[in-house]
């Protein structure tokens, strides 16, 4: 997708919600960005539901695992910048993505805490949904997350995700075995209730930056 100029600004953006900016990550910009995410997964409190951060990761870890996960053409991953501070405050992208299936996995990782619960991840999370159909053209969207993690079920199911199933006891975390779940939304739903409600939202504004 073309990137636009914000007029107003001089800022260059890849994505815009209204509170934040979804931006690609520059070759130059990994060492940094890594660092950022190392400093997020090595967080007990970030990484408290999820697979990863039962291992410490450092700063060359960080960026050769960023590396790899840019390289995939697999994967299209954005930096999540807060629009008002210019601050970055996590990652989240589609990962997996099989064009000829037509379908992909959301991963969102808000690292900077103080951002929770403030709407980014239903920003960022609708944002992507948009951009997985609308401009990659897929045709499912599917994420999991484990059981006990209310704040994600309660942000993927606001965005339109539907429950489709239980992995039980996919993780040992936290001294406990949890359950996933996986859920996800199709094209058809997300054409027929969510699009013309994220266009508005979000695109309309585009048109007169043009
Ligand atoms: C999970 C995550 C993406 C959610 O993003 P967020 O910006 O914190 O969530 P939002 O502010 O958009 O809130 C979404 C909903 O969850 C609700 N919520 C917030 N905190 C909550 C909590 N502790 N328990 C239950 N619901 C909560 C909000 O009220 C909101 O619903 P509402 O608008 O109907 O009130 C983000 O917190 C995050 O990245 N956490 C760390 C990494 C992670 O867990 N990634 C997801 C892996 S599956």
């Amino acid at each position: 997708m073309k990137k636009i100029k914000n007029k107003s600004s001089g800022q260059i953006y890849f994505l815009k919600g209204n509170n934040v900016i979804l931006d690609p990550i520059e070759d130059k910009d990994v060492p940094k960005i890594a660092g950022l995410i190392g400093k997020w997964t090595n967080d007990p409190v970030v990484t408290y539901y999820l697979f990863t951060g039962q291992r410490p990761k450092n700063k060359k870890q960080a960026a050769a695992n960023l590396r790899r996960d840019l390289e995939s053409e697999n994967n299209i991953i954005f930096l999540a910048v807060d629009k008002k501070t210019k601050k970055p405050i996590g990652y989240a992208g589609l990962y997996d993505i099989n064009l000829i299936v037509r379908k992909a996995e959301f991963r969102i990782l808000i690292g900077e805490k103080d951002f929770w619960g403030k709407g980014y991840g239903t920003e960022i999370t609708e944002l992507i949904t948009f951009y997985g159909f609308d401009r990659i053209g897929l045709n499912r969207i599917y994420l999991g997350y484990t059981s006990a993690h209310d704040r994600a079920d309660k942000t993927y199911k606001k965005v339109g995700y539907v429950y489709e199933g239980t992995r039980r006891e996919d993780l040992y975390r936290n001294s406990t075995y949890y359950d996933s779940v996986i859920m996800a939304i199709l094209r058809k739903d997300y054409y027929k209730n969510l699009y013309h409600l994220h266009v508005n939202k979000f695109f309309k504004k585009y048109e007169s930056e043009k």
